[in-house]
């Protein structure tokens, strides 16, 4: 079992694939960045899986998939079933932006995918093409269609921001509640790469605009996620992801993996360690000891918490 400096349990690895993106949001890539890390610095994917084994007989149950957008890095599937076929009871997920799952959303399933998380800031093409700066909403809806055909259990994430989605907050709970899927709202988590007029909703904020609709109670935090639920009355939960709130961090039971092999500890952190030099030699004992010192230095809690705090680590990067 991985237990962290906090004596939080970690069972919960995310890997992102690659840091490259097909959108360019305004909260996380308004812009291309300067540059990319090169392919050739990337682990492949035989030696993410590497890591992914030794954590998964470390005590990691749950592994998630980022980017970046995952699906642009080619094989996904491939990858998706060493990790199934090594344990089949792992809770494997993806989060994607959509665009590509009318292709691949069956071939990840057949991979062994469960669960996929789909961003869905806007249900209006002009605002969805705002937020992303292409011409998006149609082939992403498409997408996730393709993947509750394919039998994927669907979660969508929605970052609220002022002026720009914030009049739609509703229409995207009736459309997942239609359609059965939880949505989550994202309180905008402030970071130097992300546009300077970007402005986002707090819990309260968003908790404000609904009830100018819907009554909702707040439900008991369970388990380790982020997300703190709220249940309508006819009985459909939607979640609020409330970064800026301590006891966001109170249950935390994850890690991060670039592509480039550094172990991150948290999505505000600065303090990271490579494990990609071991992975490359073959030294898994010496991976094992960084995860292990990677863990034992988590922090209590991000910095989000305390007022104009900024994060200089990039989302596309960390994934999210
Ligand atoms: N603040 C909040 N959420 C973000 N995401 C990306 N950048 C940010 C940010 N700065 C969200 C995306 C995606 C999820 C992985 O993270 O909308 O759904
Ligand atoms: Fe791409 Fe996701 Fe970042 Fe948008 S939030 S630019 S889809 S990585």
């Amino acid at each position: 079992m991985l237990i962290d400096g906090h004596g939080r349990k970690v069972d919960y690895l995310r890997v992102s694939v690659t840091e490259r993106c097909n959108f360019r949001c305004q909260y996380c890539m308004p812009e291309k960045p300067f540059s990319w890390v090169p392919r050739e610095e990337l682990l492949s994917y035989e030696e993410l899986f590497e890591f992914i084994k030794v954590s998964i007989d470390e005590g990691v149950k749950k592994v998630r998939i980022t980017g970046g957008e995952p699906l642009l890095r080619e094989g996904l599937d491939s990858f998706i079933k060493m990790i199934s076929t090594y344990k089949d009871d792992i809770d494997l997920a993806l989060t994607t932006n959509g665009f590509l799952l009318p292709k691949s959303a069956q071939k990840l399933a057949d991979a062994g995918l469960k669960r996929i998380n789909v961003s869905l800031d806007s249900l209006k093409p002009d605002v969805a093409a705002k937020v992303a700066q292409k011409d998006v909403l149609k082939t992403v809806l498409k997408g996730i269609q393709a993947a509750d055909d394919a039998g994927l259990k669907i979660k969508i994430n929605c970052v609220p921001m002022k002026g720009i989605n914030d009049n739609e907050l509703v229409d995207i709970i009736d459309f997942c509640k239609e359609k059965g899927y939880q949505v989550r709202f994202i309180e905008y988590m402030e970071n130097d790469h992300a546009s300077k007029y970007a402005k986002g909703l707090n819990s309260e904020e968003i908790q404000e605009l609904i009830k100018k609709s819907y009554n909702f109670e707040k439900l008991e935090r369970e388990g380790s996620s982020p997300s703190q639920e709220y249940k309508l009355e006819d009985g459909y939960v939607f979640g609020i992801i409330e970064p800026h709130k301590d006891d966001f961090c109170a249950t935390c039971n994850r890690i991060r993996l670039t592509a480039s092999g550094v172990l991150i500890p948290c999505l505000y952190y600065e303090d990271a360690q490579s494990i990609k030099e071991a992975i490359k030699n073959k030294d898994i004992p010496k991976a094992v000891a960084i995860l292990k010192d990677v863990l034992a230095n988590k922090p209590e809690k991000n910095k989000w918490t305390e007022d104009s705090e900024v994060s200089a680590r990039a989302f596309y990067e960390t994934g999210g």
